[in-house]
């Protein structure tokens, strides 16, 4: 199963982005991951600018959505809500549909003893109307994510990397044939 793994986050020692390394470090056995990282590249989304020849960002973005078997979003937290980079990715693709029906694990990960939740029930919401699979059980928010990661990136406690390993299994059963 090949997953694309999007980070809500632009910064360079983003946690959520770290929180996607261990997904890979984690997974699974016949999970494989790819990491979409031209967050950055996206315009602003207008609906004048959704028109031939589109940006190169918006057709990568989209041929990577629609290739994948799943995705995995980390998301921050900014001002109790999704931050505004990642809510302008989606508004790209939730015409077009390359997500549409593809099973999706959505986590959030802050310094705060929140874990970004507010933000996550926000990114869940949007996705569920954009018609993207979320799969409950392969949500993760990851509090006082600061001192949960370690220097190298790896979660410290035993019980959180488990969380983390079950919420990709699911993540790996709802993407199985019915
Ligand atoms: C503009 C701004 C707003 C923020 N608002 C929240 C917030 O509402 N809730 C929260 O838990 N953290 C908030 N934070 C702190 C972020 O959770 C923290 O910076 C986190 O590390 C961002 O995720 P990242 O490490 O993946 O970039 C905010 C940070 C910034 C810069």
């Amino acid at each position: 199963m090949h997953i694309l793994a999007l980070s809500g986050s632009l910064r360079a020692q983003s946690l959520n982005s770290l929180l996607l390394q261990e997904a890979v470090r984690l997974a699974p056995p016949g999970m494989a991951f790819s990491r979409w990282e031209h967050l950055d590249e996206l315009p602003h989304f207008s609906p004048e600018r959704d028109a031939e020849p589109l940006p190169p960002a918006v057709v990568d973005l989209r041929a990577r959505i629609r290739a994948a078997d799943g995705l995995l979003i980390s998301t921050p937290e900014y001002i109790h809500s999704l931050p505004a980079v990642l809510k302008n990715l989606l508004e790209w693709v939730v015409s077009s549909g390359e997500g549409f029906g593809k099973p999706a694990a959505i986590w959030s990960a802050s310094p705060s003893l929140e874990g970004g939740a507010r933000a996550h029930a926000s990114l869940v919401h949007i996705l569920e109307v954009m018609s993207i699979r979320v799969v409950p059980e392969a949500s993760l928010s990851l509090t006082l994510a600061r001192s949960g990661l370690n220097e190298a990136g790896q979660l410290q406690n035993p019980a959180q990397a488990a969380a983390l390993r079950a919420a990709l299994d699911w993540l790996a059963a709802a993407g199985e044939p019915s």
